[in-house]
């Protein structure tokens, strides 16, 4: 993908391509590991009652979002171009209605509006680095690091400030596509940030209540299990796998043929999920010695691992390498925010990448001032308030309720009705790969009516 292989490809009418298997996992999982693992697993987790909710989602990645991850990648690159066009071709293709291309749209418009608060929250990591590094949080209780926390907040300008910076790093590296720079980087870093949750596990299990941070995680507790909680289990597993809104039928479309869809969708959920768990184990065990609320919400890793940081042997160069991975994470996650939406602008609009990602990056930053406001000026703005599902949710909320809740799980509803009925199975196997007849038959079953009746069931649910 990036700009000087595609060129180059232009020229032989050939599209830019991952350079291998490996190349694609780790763009992919680059995707998938996000704040979505670090940050809002541990909260939302926390927020509804632990081991049922943690079961729920599990249960979600694998019988939801690893068929769905497949359907996405398949689209991606049966189409061989952005979302929108790649889900016309495919739907005349198949002798079925170009309306199909909506769905393209709608999961541009999804991207957009998780971008605009996705760099908010990646903005307040980007803050903590500097934090970590200066030694603040040496020593200090978990009172003094709750009030840096919300001192943050209470600022708007320098929210705004770090929401700028991140939107500037992700505009960077899209414009010069995807390939350059940031593929090499993440090669090594998603492997560090992996060895540094390991050793925050470690210091968990050492300093924290372990014991009861295990079994909040994985004792499954069904009378707090509530429908709303099914449906942000669900609404996550949708988030954290970077699904429903065409982040991997973007990557998808670049991605060799001959290549296993199968294999690599669940190595990359695998991953995905194991850093999640990670997190949550590393952050958990410290929240309850501490005396922490599991439930405080969006600040909980933010309340959490500081407090671990500062009391920990080599704390702060500890805290600041996490908090510079955390950074990379968000970062190799908002590029497949942003990518979508400049790959169409370019394939049609005949515009530019670079203006196309400096224009899609403006108008997303916009955006984000919303978020940014929500936790101060506007923190009292609850415009939906008046229906009971909305209650009391700041336009922050509401923009994180409305694409992970509902945006994701109807764009992923919508792939797997497309890939389950609107294409043939013939088309749609070829597309695939699949040898192995048992595994076709397992994974088209899952997509044609596992995933949308569980959708539905969830959906209808939550709004009845
Ligand atoms: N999966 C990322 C995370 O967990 C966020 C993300 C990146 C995303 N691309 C996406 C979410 C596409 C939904 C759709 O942090």
């Amino acid at each position: 993908m990036s700009t000087a292989s595609k060129d180059q490809n232009e020229q032989t009418g050939q599209r830019a391509m991952w350079s291998s298997r490996m190349a694609f996992i780790l763009a992919a999982t680059g995707s998938a590991v996000g704040l979505g693992n670090i940050w809002k697993f541990p909260y939302i987790t926390g927020e509804n009652g632990g081991g049922a909710f943690v079961l729920v989602y599990l249960l979600c990645i694998a019988v939801i979002g690893i068929p769905i991850m497949m359907a996405e990648v398949m689209i991606g690159r049966s189409g061989r171009k952005s979302p929108i066009s790649a889900m016309r071709i495919l739907a005349t293709r198949a002798g079925r209605s170009a309306n199909w291309q909506w769905v393209g749209w709608m999961v541009i418009a999804s991207a957009f509006i998780i971008l605009s608060f996705y760099s908010v929250i990646a903005g307040w990591a980007l803050s903590y680095i500097g934090y970590a590094a200066s030694g603040t949080f040496a020593g200090a209780s978990a009172e003094t690091i709750g009030g840096i926390f919300s001192s943050l907040l209470a600022d708007p300008a320098t929210l705004l400030l770090w929401h700028s910076l991140f939107m500037l790093l992700t505009i960077v590296v899209v414009a010069r596509g995807v390939r350059g720079g940031l593929e090499r980087a993440v090669t090594l870093l998603m492997p560090a940030l992996f060895v540094l949750l390991l050793v925050m596990v470690g210091y968990a299990v050492a300093a924290g209540d372990f014991a009861r941070g295990f079994a909040f995680l994985f004792r499954p507790d069904f009378s707090k299990l509530t429908t709303s909680a099914v449906l942000t289990a669900m609404g996550h597993a949708f988030f954290t796998l970077s699904l429903g809104m065409g982040a991997m039928m973007a990557y998808g479309s670049y991605l060799p043929e001959k290549v296993s869809i199968a294999k690599t969708a669940i190595i990359v959920s695998i991953m995905d999920t194991v850093v999640a768990l990670l997190a949550g184990l590393a952050i958990f065990p410290i929240v309850f010695a501490n005396g922490i609320e599991a439930s405080s919400g969006p600040g909980l890793v933010f309340q959490s691992l500081p407090l671990a940081f500062g009391q920990m042997p080599g704390g702060a160069l500890f805290g600041t390498l996490f908090f510079i991975l955390l950074v990379f994470a968000a970062w190799s996650s908002s590029i497949s925010l942003l990518e979508p939406l400049v790959e169409w602008l370019e394939e049609h609009r005949g515009i530019d990448r670079k203006i196309a990602a400096i224009g899609g990056g403006v108008s997303i930053w916009l955006l984000g001032l919303v978020s940014v406001f929500s936790f101060n000026i506007w923190s009292d703005v609850k415009p939906l308030s008046m229906f009971k599902m909305f209650e009391g949710k700041t336009m922050f909320d509401l923009l994180d309720y409305l694409t992970a809740n509902i945006m994701l799980p109807l764009g992923g509803l919508l792939a797997a009705l497309f890939v389950g009925w609107a294409l043939s199975s013939k088309s749609v196997r070829e597309a695939l790969e699949m040898e192995d007849n048992m595994q076709f038959k397992v994974w088209y079953t899952l997509v044609r009516y596992v995933t949308p009746v569980a959708v539905l069931i969830v959906f209808i649910y939550n709004l009845g």
